[in-house]
């Protein structure tokens, strides 16, 4: 009879464990997501860019140097909105970007912003 109440006891501590197991699995499970939906800290906007804005001014301080009406390295000439229009809608802007020149640039986000200018037909806005 003794015997019997233990294992009941028993019974119980295994359900309860089992329980407090599941619960604290469910609410990390739910953290989970709400980490998930809340944007990175450092977010790169690539949605409020303009070419006199955003993109010229990377150009003239990261490119122009090696890229300009005076040097056109590689035979590239990133001087003014034409010819940095011509090169965009080549391809040869984001092959660059994506290859040899990326070190030129400060960070990922100055790419995405390219990136998201010329996806945008690289308008002069
Ligand atoms: C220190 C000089 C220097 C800087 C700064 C520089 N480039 Fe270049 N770039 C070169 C040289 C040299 C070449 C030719 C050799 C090569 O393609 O690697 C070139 C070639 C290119 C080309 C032509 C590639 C092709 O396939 O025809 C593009 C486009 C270009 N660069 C874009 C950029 C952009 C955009 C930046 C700024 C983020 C930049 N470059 C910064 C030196 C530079």
């Amino acid at each position: 009879m003794k015997k019997t109440v233990i294992s009941n006891w028993n019974a119980k501590i295994v359900l309860i464990a089992l329980f407090a197991a599941f619960s604290a699995f469910a609410v990390s499970c739910e953290k989970d997501e709400i980490v998930k939906v809340q944007p990175p800290p450092n977010s790169c906007d690539t949605i409020n860019i303009t070419f006199q804005t955003t993109i010229q001014p990377i150009i003239a301080q990261k490119c122009q140097s090696c890229h300009s009406n005076s040097t056109q390295l590689g035979g590239e000439n990133l001087e003014g909105y034409d010819n940095i229009k011509s090169s965009a809608l080549s391809g040869r802007l984001l092959d660059a970007l994506e290859g040899s020149m990326q070190g030129y640039l400060n960070d990922a986000c100055e790419f995405l912003k390219i990136r998201a200018w010329i996806n945008k037909g690289a308008p002069n806005d």
